[in-house]
C-alpha cells in the first residue's frame, strides 16, 4: 500500500486543480503543524493540571494556561507568521485578529474553533479544533470583518482535528472530504480516509436530551420517533453524546447518525436561536456534511446560506444523514 501525506495529498490536489494557489496549500500546512503541537499539549493537559497546580508555573517556567487559550494563541502565532491569512476570527477574541505590519499579508480569511468541546478536557474525552477559510474580498491592503462574515457557500475550505485515540485531520476543498491519521513516531499526517461519505441507514442520534423540555413540538416528536422500533432494522436508534461536537460529528459521520443542537424556546419563544455558532462550528461542519453526502440545517434553513450577522451569530445546528435531516425539517413543518 502507497503510504500518501497530507503534504502530498495537498500538493496532488493543487495539480489536479490549476487554480489552486501555493498559498492555500501553505496555510492547509501551517494548520496541520499548529494540529500536532496542540495535540500534544492535549496529551500533556493532565500533567500540565499536576506540575502546575502550586504556583500556575509550569517546568518551563510558562504560566500554565487554559488549554483553549494556549490553542488560540498557538493557532494565531502559526497563521499570522505563515503569511498567508488577510484576517483571523477566533470563538476566543470578541472582534477579528489584524495582521501587524510586520507580517505578510496572505490571500485567505480563517475563522476558527480553536478547541471544541474544552470542557470535556478534564476527563479524558475527545476535543477538536475546527477551522474554515474563505477567501478575501475586501479592498484594502489588510483583511476586514468582511472576509471573514461570509456565508457558508463562500467557503474555499473546511477542516477538523479530533484529539481521540489517534490524532485526525479532516477537511473539504469542496471535492469530496478526506481523512488522515497522524503517526505520532514520524509526526506525518497520513491519508486513511480517502473520500469519506456518510454511510446509510442513519442509525445513531446525538442530542443532548436534558434540553428536552425547551423544544418546540416538532422537536420532541421527532426524538420521540427515533425510540420506536424501526421496521427494517428492528431496533430503535441508538443514542449517543458526547459533548463535543467535533467527536459527535466525527462519529456520525463514520457510522452514520444525526446531531441536533435545536433552538432553545424557553429563552425567548420569538427568537430562538440555538447554541452553537455558525462561522465557527455550524457553516464548516455543515460543508463537510454536505461533501460527505449529508446536510445540515437549522431547521428552516439550509446552513450554508445563512448571512452571518456578525462574528459570534449562533444558529440551531441539525446534522448528518441527508434524509434523516429532511425527516427532522418535516416534523419541524408539521409542529
Ligand atoms: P466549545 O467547547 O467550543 O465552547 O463548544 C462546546 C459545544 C460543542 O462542542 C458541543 O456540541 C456543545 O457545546 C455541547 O453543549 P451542551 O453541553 O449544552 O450539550
Ligand atoms: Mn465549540
Ligand atoms: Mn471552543
Amino acid at each position: 500500500m502507497k503510504l500518501k501525506t497530507i503534504e502530498q495529498h495537498i500538493l496532488d490536489q493543487q495539480r489536479k486543480y490549476p487554480g489552486a494557489s501555493g498559498g492555500f496549500s501553505g496555510l492547509l500546512y501551517d494548520i496541520a503543524l499548529a494540529a500536532k503541537i496542540i495535540g500534544k499539549q492535549v496529551n500533556m493537559a493532565g500533567l500540565v493540571n499536576v506540575i502546575g497546580a502550586t504556583g500556575d508555573v509550569n517546568i518551563q517556567g510558562e504560566v500554565v494556561q487554559k488549554m483553549d487559550t494556549y490553542a488560540n494563541d498557538l493557532l494565531i502565532n502559526i497563521l499570522t507568521n505563515g503569511g498567508k491569512v488577510c484576517a483571523i476570527a477566533s470563538e476566543e477574541n470578541e472582534n477579528i485578529v489584524e495582521i501587524h505590519d510586520e507580517f505578510l499579508v496572505g490571500k485567505y480569511a480563517i475563522n476558527m474553533d480553536p478547541l471544541d468541546g474544552s470542557s470535556n478536557i478534564g476527563a479524558n474525552v475527545s476535543i477538536g479544533t475546527i477551522f474554515s477559510i474563505h477567501r478575501k474580498i475586501s479592498k484594502g491592503h489588510k483583511g476586514s470583518e468582511e472576509d471573514c462574515l461570509q456565508k457558508g457557500t463562500k467557503q474555499a475550505c473546511a477542516g477538523y482535528v479530533i484529539y481521540g485515540s489517534s490524532t485526525m485531520l479532516v477537511y473539504t476543498t469542496g471535492t469530496g472530504v478526506h481523512g488522515f491519521t497522524l503517526d505520532p513516531t514520524v509526526g506525518e499526517f497520513i491519508l486513511s480516509h480517502e473520500n469519506i461519505q456518510m454511510p446509510e441507514p442513519c442509525k445513531i442520534y446525538s442530542v443532548n436530551e436534558g434540553n428536552y423540555n425547551y423544544w418546540d413540538n416538532g422537536t420532541k416528536k421527532y426524538i420521540e420517533s427515533l425510540k420506536e422500533v424501526d421496521k427494517t432494522s428492528n431496533r430503535p436508534y441508538t443514542s449517543r453524546y458526547i459533548g463535543s461536537l467535533v467527536s459527535d460529528f466525527h462519529r456520525n459521520l463514520l457510522y452514520g447518525g444525526i446531531f441536533l443542537y435545536p433552538a432553545d424556546y424557553k429563552k425567548d419563544p420569538k427568537k430562538p436561536e440555538g447554541k452553537l455558532r455558525l462561522l465557527f462550528e455550524a457553516s464548516p461542519i455543515a460543508f463537510i456534511a454536505e461533501q460527505a453526502g449529508g446536510y445540515a440545517t437549522t431547521g428552516t434553513q439550509r446552513i450554508l446560506d445563512i448571512e452571518p450577522k456578525h462574528l459570534h451569530h449562533r444558529v440551531p445546528l441539525i446534522v448528518g444523514n441527508k434524509s434523516e435531516v429532511l425527516r427532522y425539517e418535516e416534523f419541524l413543518k408539521r409542529g
